[in-house]
């Protein structure tokens, strides 16, 4: 199994691009099966997220076709299928995803429950709740969920908590149900607002996308169209923590920087510099860093997304920070490889009490999720000695070309 190692590297320099955002590109990929024309998406990262999705989408019966480095072609004119395989899903929780286009399209779909990042139970109760008062029937036996509906008809539908992916499925489901669908106490994200901008440029009629109240009128059908895919603001955010962790001064470009607004407030109040410049920010860091506390809550508020790159960052921190994580029950699972790190961090419930450390040092460590092996990629940068990583498999899921990225920097990141 390959791994990533991470060499103690001096204070990162430099500008790098960030690519296109995968939590974008994933539910746009699957919205792609509602169009009947070809539809070019760009600026796509290469992930396997993303290879993944692309399969999912040529198993239903979709042309996928990449067409140059991150443009994809996709023609849903003649899907068919409206199973998803196991061995799809269990890849990545965000094929789940596919299940609100399956059923508006073709009135029917069937898959297993999502597999993914190990986060907390992460159940799927809002996405059928939403479907359900579509006028969909489900069932679900032995770890397969089917959903059908002759039509499917619009309906106000109250979510209890803002579910980013229950949020999109509906949203899904909607564009082509009779009549108007009210979507209450939905997820605010950027990526619901991308997702509403492609589908609407191939016919939908959606509005609110990007406060609590979306309305989506249901049309006949969609056509196709050109769309191009919002910076990650995540990756954005490791790469402005790779500047602050390091002392460096990293300019990150193709950002928009009203999405990255707590983690520039954050990293500010840790006594970095960071300078916004249109459509990229400077991060300057600071040998002194100071404390801070965060709490993780839906958009507008700080990205769990980024939670586990910022406890790195208040392992150095001189004091002690309080991370409170709110949006998943067991997001903590780096916090065991940070310790075996020389991290000192204590976890209380839904908190992490970290105690800044002098120094850490390298270890032989496990990626537990996509974000759990940025914080160690991270991490490793300023350990002494020569990191470990090993589960890789979970960064390739979530960081186009990271190691490509980090050397252009300065960083000493290679794969053995
Ligand atoms: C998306 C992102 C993920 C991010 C998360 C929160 C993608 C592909 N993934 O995941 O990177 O960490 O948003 O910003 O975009 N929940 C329920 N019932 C449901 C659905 C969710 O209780 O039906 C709970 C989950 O268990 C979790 C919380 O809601 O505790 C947030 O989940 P959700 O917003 O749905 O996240 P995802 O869409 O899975």
């Amino acid at each position: 199994m390959e791994k990533i190692m991470v060499e103690t590297s001096p204070p990162l320099k430099g500008k790098v691009r960030i690519s296109g955002a995968k939590n974008s590109a994933l539910p746009i990929l699957a919205a792609s099966l509602l169009g009947t024309e070809d539809i070019i998406l760009e600026d796509v990262p290469n992930l396997k997220d993303i290879e993944v999705m692309c399969e999912v989408l040529t198993s239903l019966g979709a042309k996928v076709e990449k067409l140059d480095k991150g443009i994809i072609k996709i023609n849903s004119s003649n899907i068919n299928n409206y199973i998803t395989r196991y061995e799809l899903m269990s890849k990545m929780r965000a094929s789940f995803l596919v299940m609100g286009p399956l059923l508006t399209r073709l009135g029917k779909t069937k898959t297993s429950l999502p597999g993914g990042c190990a986060i907390g139970t992460r159940p799927i109760d809002l996405h059928l709740k939403g479907f359900k008062a579509l006028g969909a029937t489900i069932n679900s036996d032995h770890g397969n969920i089917s959903a059908y509906a002759d039509k499917l008809v619009g309906d106000k539908i109250y979510l209890d908590f803002p579910s980013v992916g229950a949020t999109e499925n509906i949203i899904m489901a909607a564009v082509l149900a009779e009549g108007e669908t009210i979507i209450d106490n939905a997820a605010m994200e950027p990526e619901i607002v991308d997702l509403a901008s492609f589908l609407n440029k191939l016919g939908a009629d959606i509005k609110g996308a990007g406060t609590s109240t979306i309305r989506v009128k249901g049309v006949k059908k969609l056509g196709g169209g050109v769309h191009s895919i919002i910076p990650d603001r995540i990756e954005a955010g490791t790469f402005m923590v790779a500047s602050a962790i390091t002392g460096g001064d990293i300019t990150v470009e193709n950002v928009i920087t009203s999405h990255i607004k707590p983690i520039i407030a954050k990293l500010k109040e840790v006594g970095c510099e960071v300078i916004e410049n249109g459509d990229s920010v400077r991060v300057i860091g600071n040998k002194d860093l100071k404390p801070t506390d965060i709490k993780t809550l839906p958009y507008p508020g700080f990205p769990t997304d980024m939670q586990a790159q910022f406890m790195t960052l208040m392992s150095l921190c001189k004091g002690t920070s309080v991370v409170i994580e709110t949006v998943f029950e067991n997001r903590f699972m780096h916090v065991d490889e940070l310790k075996r790190m020389g991290a000192d961090i204590k976890i209380d419930g839904r908190s992490a009490i970290i105690q800044g450390v002098d120094k850490l040092t390298s270890a032989p460590v496990k990626a537990s999720d996509l974000r759990a092996g940025a914080a160690l990629v991270l991490a490793g940068l300023v350990a002494d000695g020569v990191t470990e990583i090993d589960n890789i498999y979970h960064i390739d899921r979530g960081y186009d070309g990271i190691e490509e990225k980090l050397s252009s920097l300065g960083a000493k990141i290679y794969r053995k």
